[in-house]
């Protein structure tokens, strides 16, 4: 094969990969930066995640816009999911809850409901 013809073609395919990253497919959320594609489980999660710290979507999201990351709460949240989602130790991950909550200004309900969030979250090879 040519060289030029190589470089093209390496080109191409670059650029169909930066293309699937960039792209979600159709029925795929836009802006997940933690959490895996896993349909319609991440609003099951989303609800119960709210429900054990007494708050509403719009807490975190503006209203409408679910992709977006105007709100900063939807940042420390996520700072949150990067903290525990590999912490096993018990004591370490009350610690985390207990940051988060207070640094979204909420009230932690019940804290059964928040990690049971993240069973709704599992990527689909690791169910
Ligand atoms: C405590 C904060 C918080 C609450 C409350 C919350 N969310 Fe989220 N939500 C997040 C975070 C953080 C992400 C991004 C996760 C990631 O980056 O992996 C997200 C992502 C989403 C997305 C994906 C949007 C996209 O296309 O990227 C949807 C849809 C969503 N939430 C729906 C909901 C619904 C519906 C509710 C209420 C029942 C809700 N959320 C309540 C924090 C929250």
């Amino acid at each position: 094969m040519s060289k030029p013809l190589l470089i093209a073609l390496l080109a191409v395919a670059a650029a169909g990969g930066a293309y699937l990253v960039l792209a979600p497919a159709p029925g795929q959320h836009q802006n997940l930066e933690v959490l895996p594609q896993v349909g319609e489980a991440l609003g099951q999660g989303m609800r119960q995640l709210g429900k054990g710290i007494g708050v509403e979507c719009e807490h975190c999201h503006v209203k409408d816009e679910w992709a977006s990351d105007a709100k900063p709460q939807k940042g420390l949240t996520r700072a949150f999911f990067r903290a525990v989602l590999a912490e096993p130790d018990a004591a370490k991950r009350k610690v985390a809850i207990d940051a988060w909550v207070a640094a979204i200004g909420a009230e932690l309900q019940d804290e059964g409901l928040v990690w049971g969030a993240f069973a709704h979250w599992k990527a689909p090879s690791s169910r």
